[in-house]
């Protein structure tokens, strides 16, 4: 490790160095139509660089400039670490070590790519490069890529403190001259927005894992547990919590000196989420806002990135820091659906399935019923107030509950737990979770749960909006509401952000909503 960030402060060293002699308008270059900074690369190792032969264990971070590529850096530098020193010989790791490179890709000499070639698996690299600018044996080999990306404006920010203090990109008089340049495409390694929508077009195939910033942030060990299993390094929970201490902003950047050299201060600046809140002005919040939305709405990583509404009355701030400290049970049974997927159907079936299965008394039928009364208990996992977790501590197992998040924001204990969270047809639900019954219960628990019924019973079971909750029940109403420019664009946005993937395939796209 010693003799790898040597490698890195002295080369950049070296840039400063060379940087410190150039004016201002002579610190970039073109190539291909983006610019870069001349004392980092060159048209000569770009070409080089095509020699690369990929392989289907590298390792590849790919983030553009300030998304957090040194902290996903020294996380994947350690997982590929601690893995390789459990299976390989003492000898063999530190003749890799002399043969480092620097982790960025397109920077170094024109040797570095046949250099690379020579080295043993697995290896790291990290870019900022479009993926069109990748060797070509990086997609035609599969390489795993970890797609990092982070929310624009705090990007732009640290771009601009960044450019401001490191001498080999040019500065800036203020504020407002870089967020036009950076709105106007004329960053090094391009323009953001470019960047993401370039990208969006890998972010659903097989070899490539997207990461938010933020998400990271929020949720490290269950960020570093995916990133590990992504790129398949099995690593016990004790070594995988040493990754995420080390990685933590305090840690890496109290060793900044030591790994980064007399810039590392600058690589290591806040490390945290909202502090464009300082720089931009309403009218840049605008601009960026519409930007952002014409580019990338709609798009897997658009969606990812921009964050998710709750309605204010339902949930609070409060209660999804609260959800952190839910602890899941193994016998939970958790059902997850997107709003209007039939979740209140699915809620009453699977509710069904379970009580005939532990063949309940009415007494404790009562019982359970009452418990949910009467510590008011939300039937959403995401919604009530910030105390309703402890309180679901007492309702007695097995809990059926139900929830509309996305699996990044769920807490860490469901997706490390043994609890499932399938959709199924009622049968093959009913095995999932391992409730047995009797083949005569399956058709009294379809009729109970059937859409008539559910509705007949809503005021009684959902109260005063029963009837909005149980609307027609039907597939195909949507012809009723489609104009035709309306169904093309729904279907151009699905095969963008879903097209080839297995839940497209399960949804049936083709089947349901074709006109
Ligand atoms: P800020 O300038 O907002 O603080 P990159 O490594 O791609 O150049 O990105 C740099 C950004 O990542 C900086 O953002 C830096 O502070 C942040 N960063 C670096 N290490 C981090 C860590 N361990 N945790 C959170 N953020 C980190």
């Amino acid at each position: 490790m010693e003799k790898s960030r040597k490698n890195f402060t002295d080369l950049v060293d070296k840039a400063v160095a060379a940087a410190n002699t150039l004016r201002r308008d002579e610190l970039l270059f073109s190539y291909k139509g983006i610019l870069y900074p001349v004392t980092l690369c060159s048209p000569e190792v770009f070409r080089a660089m095509e020699s690369l032969e990929a392989r289907s264990d590298d390792v590849i971070l790919a983030g553009y400039p300030k998304s957090g590529t040194n902290w996903v850096g020294q996380i994947l530098g350690d997982l590929v670490a601690i893995f390789e020193k459990k299976t390989q010989n003492e000898e063999s790791r530190v003749n890799d070590e002399e043969l480092e490179e620097f982790p960025y890709l397109e920077i170094g000499d024109t040797g570095k790519y046949e250099r690379m070639n020579k080295q043993t698996s697995r290896r790291i690299m990290v870019t900022h490069l479009l993926p069109e600018n990748l060797p070509s044996s990086v997609f035609k080999n599969k390489a795993k890529i970890l797609l990092l990306t982070r929310n624009p404006k705090d990007l732009a920010t640290s771009f601009y403190h960044f450019t401001n203090g490191i001498p080999t990109l040019p500065s800036y008089d203020t504020w407002d001259d870089f967020f036009v340049d950076f709105m106007t495409k004329k960053m090094p390694w391009g323009s953001y927005f470019e960047y993401l929508s370039e990208w969006n077009k890998y972010a659903t195939c097989e070899n490539v894992m997207t990461i938010t910033y933020e998400e990271l942030k929020e949720n490290p060990v269950l960020g570093v547990k995916n990133i590990a299993a992504f790129f398949g390094i099995p690593l016990t929970e004790k070594e995988l919590q040493t990754v995420v201490e080390r990685s933590s902003f305090q840690s890496m950047k109290k060793n900044s000196q030591k790994t980064h050299g007399t810039f590392g201060n600058l690589f290591f600046r806040k490390g945290g989420v909202g502090d464009w809140k300082n720089l931009f002005s309403e009218d840049q919040n605008k601009k960026m806002d519409r930007a952002f939305e014409e580019r990338l709405g709609g798009t897997k990583l658009g969606t990812k990135l921009k964050g998710v509404l709750y309605p204010a009355i339902l949930t609070s701030p409060e209660t999804l820091e609260a959800l952190k400290s839910f602890e899941t049970r193994s016998d939970d049974v958790i059902l997850a659906g997107y709003p209007k997927t039939g979740t209140n159907w699915l809620d009453a079936m699977v509710s069904e399935l379970e009580s005939t299965d532990a063949k309940y008394t009415e007494e404790e039928m009562k019982e359970r019923i009452n418990a949910e009364k009467k510590l008011e208990i939300f039937p959403r996992l995401e919604s009530g107030d910030p105390g309703i977790y402890e309180r679901m501590k007492k309702l007695p197992s097995r809990r059926v509950i139900l929830t509309h998040l996305p699996p990044h924001l769920l807490p860490p204990s469901i997706l490390q737990s043994k609890a499932k969270d399938q959709v199924l047809g009622m049968k093959r639900i009913a095995a999932f979770f391992g409730f047995s019954l009797c083949e005569e219960d399956f058709p009294r628990i379809a009729k109970k749960t059937g859409f008539q019924a559910m509705k007949e019973k809503s005021k009684e079971t959902h109260g005063k909006f029963g009837d909005i909750l149980f609307r027609k029940g039907v597939v195909g109403n949507w012809r009723d509401l489609f104009s035709k420019a309306q169904n093309e664009e729904m279907d151009r946005k699905f095969e963008a952000c879903l097209g080839g993937t297995k839940l497209a395939e399960k949804m049936k796209y083709d089947v349901y909503c074709k006109a």
